[in-house]
């Protein structure tokens, strides 16, 4: 569902993603991670068409990202490292604003309520805190059904509730068959959700396969010591 080939991306003098081919299964749940700085983000961007890739090949499907970015979008979710909203809407009018923008007859109220967000959903979300505004980001990402949900680090300033909650939805998803590729340098969510953990150092794929296997062939008890070990 998603393919990535040869992907390459320069920023002047610096290689952000090097050579990086991958190949995500409909209804897996790949998990992304790497050091600081490794190239999480950039690729990330690449698959949603924000980024132009310096060389290289990505596929959403059968769709040719670079050729057909529209179409790409609207099977995508993106869910970035920041919450993007336009804060001087309320949540019922920014999720409708996105609906709108999909063609989507969903007002997202039920995603509201799931959220927890529907007794604030008339208030200006420039008055929520960052983890309420990540709950809206959610509920948006969420609203036209994408069948692949890209995430860059999903967790950062949520609460432990919260947490549960997009774990539990993200479980979901995956059971339905949504295609899901996060981001994260929570080492224990990975443990946790993988179908496939990949770990990107320096721009370069060094490591990929499931959890069990890659302590296994490392003899290593667990992800962090792996990760540890192969990003010194
Ligand atoms: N727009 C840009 N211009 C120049 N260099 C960039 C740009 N975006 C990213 N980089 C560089 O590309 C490299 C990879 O950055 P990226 O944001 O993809 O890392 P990351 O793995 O997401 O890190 P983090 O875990 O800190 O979020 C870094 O060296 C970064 O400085
Ligand atoms: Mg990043």
């Amino acid at each position: 569902m998603i393919e990535l080939e040869n992907l390459s991306k320069c920023f002047g003098k610096i290689r952000a993603v090097d050579q990086l081919s991958l190949q995500i299964k409909k209804g897996e749940f790949f998990c992304f991670l790497g050091p600081n700085g490794a190239g999480k983000t950039t690729t990330i961007k690449l698959i949603c068409g924000l980024l132009k890739p310096s060389t290289g090949l990505i596929k959403i499907g059968e769709i040719d990202v670079r050729k057909e970015p529209i179409l790409a979008k609207k099977i995508l979710g993106y869910i970035p490292d920041q919450p993007y909203l336009y804060e001087k809407l309320t949540p019922t009018e920014f999720l409708r604003f996105i609906a709108d923008l999909y063609g989507v007859a969903d007002d997202g109220q039920k995603l509201l309520e799931l959220f927890e967000i529907a007794e604030h959903k008339n208030t200006l979300i420039e008055e929520f805190s960052h983890g309420m505004k990540q709950r809206i980001v959610f509920c948006a990402t969420l609203i036209h059904s994408p069948e692949v949900i890209v995430i860059d680090e999903p967790m950062v300033g949520l609460d432990p509730k919260s947490v549960h909650l997009v774990k539990r939805i993200l479980k979901e998803k995956s059971k339905e068959g949504v295609t899901i590729f996060l981001s994260t340098h929570t080492l224990s969510l990975a443990e946790e959700l993988a179908d496939r953990v990949g770990i990107i150092h320096k721009g370069r794929l060094i490591a990929e396969g499931s959890v069990e296997d890659l302590k296994e062939i490392s003899k290593v008890n667990n992800l962090t010591d792996l990760f540890l070990e192969l990003t010194q």
